[in-house]
């Protein structure tokens, strides 16, 4: 499969051939002035499986949501004055933006990890802006590289990295910024910087008149993948169950003919409210896509447990089982 990527200059051709994938549920490399992304239709939870799937990321980490321009971000978060004045200033450009997720918001649940806020960013890149003007959905894009690697700045980078499992990378030469966007969370009272890049503590002052203060100030530093907290299920949670307790309530993967309740009946004739099944046909990438919104369904205080059906250690089942193993631990 390897050299069957195409890396194409933006033309109106190779816009019209990233659309096309793009609607279509698979990914592309695109660039923006940080570092190239990986870009799936951010409403579509399939497609944000396949950019973990790609990346052969093992555990689900929140995604950055590019849009268009501002009227798209408030579709989808809650801005506040602080926020609209940094978007005001910094957009678009090298900004992420850190805040609560509308809840009429349309982004697979799976892109924030389960989390209630959302991660916005506006890239002022022209050959991006082209690609999210002409796409009627925003594009989740962490950097497009596997896993463990350093993010990629060039067509080359992207190509040597995930060469054999893209179609296409959308090419424009190297990045002008060269590092990732720096990260504010203004979800809370005060803005927080996550990650720290060419917008500075010192510029967000300069605009919003107050210093932001450096996640795990005071504590050490934190890599920045370790910054945001995780979202868990109140309930504790059950792995393999090949039956349910009474009480329990049940997340299935494949045929749930066989599963019955201790000391009588059968899961299937549970109450909706009780059952959920991340894919009848054992599809993973439609099980990750269902995760965090199935378990949220099912995390009701009415209920004593969250029973989970086995999922195959493979491919996104290893990202699947890494977040259902920390929802069990609670740690
Ligand atoms: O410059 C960039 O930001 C590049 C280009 C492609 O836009 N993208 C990028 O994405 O660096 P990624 O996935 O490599 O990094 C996303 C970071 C992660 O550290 C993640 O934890 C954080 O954003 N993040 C995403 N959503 C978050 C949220 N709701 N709360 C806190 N952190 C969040
Ligand atoms: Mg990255």
């Amino acid at each position: 499969m390897a050299g069957m990527v195409s890396i194409k200059t933006i033309t109106e051709e190779s816009m019209a051939q990233a659309k096309v994938l793009l609607e279509g549920g698979a990914c592309v490399a695109f660039p923006t002035e940080t570092v190239y992304g990986l870009g799936a239709n951010a409403f579509d939870g399939q497609a944000v499986a396949k950019i973990y799937e790609t990346k052969g990321r093992p555990s689900f980490n929140p995604l950055i949501v590019h849009v268009r321009d501002m009227e798209a971000a408030q579709e989808l978060a809650e801005f506040s004055d602080d926020a609209r004045a940094l978007a005001a200033q910094f957009w678009p450009g090298p900004l992420t933006l850190v805040l609560p997720k509308l809840s009429g918001c349309r982004v697979s649940e799976l892109a924030m990890a389960g989390l209630e806020t959302i991660a916005l960013r506006c890239p002022a890149h022209k050959g991006a802006q082209r690609l999210l003007g002409a796409l009627d959905f925003p594009l989740v894009a962490p950097s497009a590289n596997a896993s463990g690697s350093v993010s990629p700045t060039t067509p080359a980078h992207v190509a040597d990295s995930l060469g054999d499992k893209l179609k296409l990378i959308l090419a424009d030469g190297a990045c002008s910024v060269g590092l990732e966007s720096t990260i504010v969370d203004c979800s809370g009272d005060q803005p927080v910087i996550l990650r720290p890049g060419v917008v500075t503590a010192e510029m967000i002052e300069g605009c919003l008149g107050k210093l932001p203060v450096y996640a795990g100030q005071g504590q050490g530093v934190k890599a920045p993948g370790m910054l945001s907290k995780h979202y868990a299920p109140g309930l504790p949670v059950r792995l393999n169950a090949i039956d349910l307790e009474p009480g329990e309530v049940l997340l299935g993967f494949g045929s749930l003919k066989f599963m019955g309740v201790r000391g009588g009946g059968a899961a299937l004739n549970l109450p909706d409210t009780q059952v959920r099944n991340l894919s009848a046909d054992m599809d993973l990438y439609e099980a990750a896509a269902n995760l965090f919104a199935m378990l949220r369904a099912l995390d009701r205080p009415a209920h004593k447990g969250i029973a989970v059906m086995a999922i195959p250690e493979e491919g996104l089942g290893v990202a699947i089982n890494d977040r259902l193993r920390r929802a069990a631990c609670k740690d």
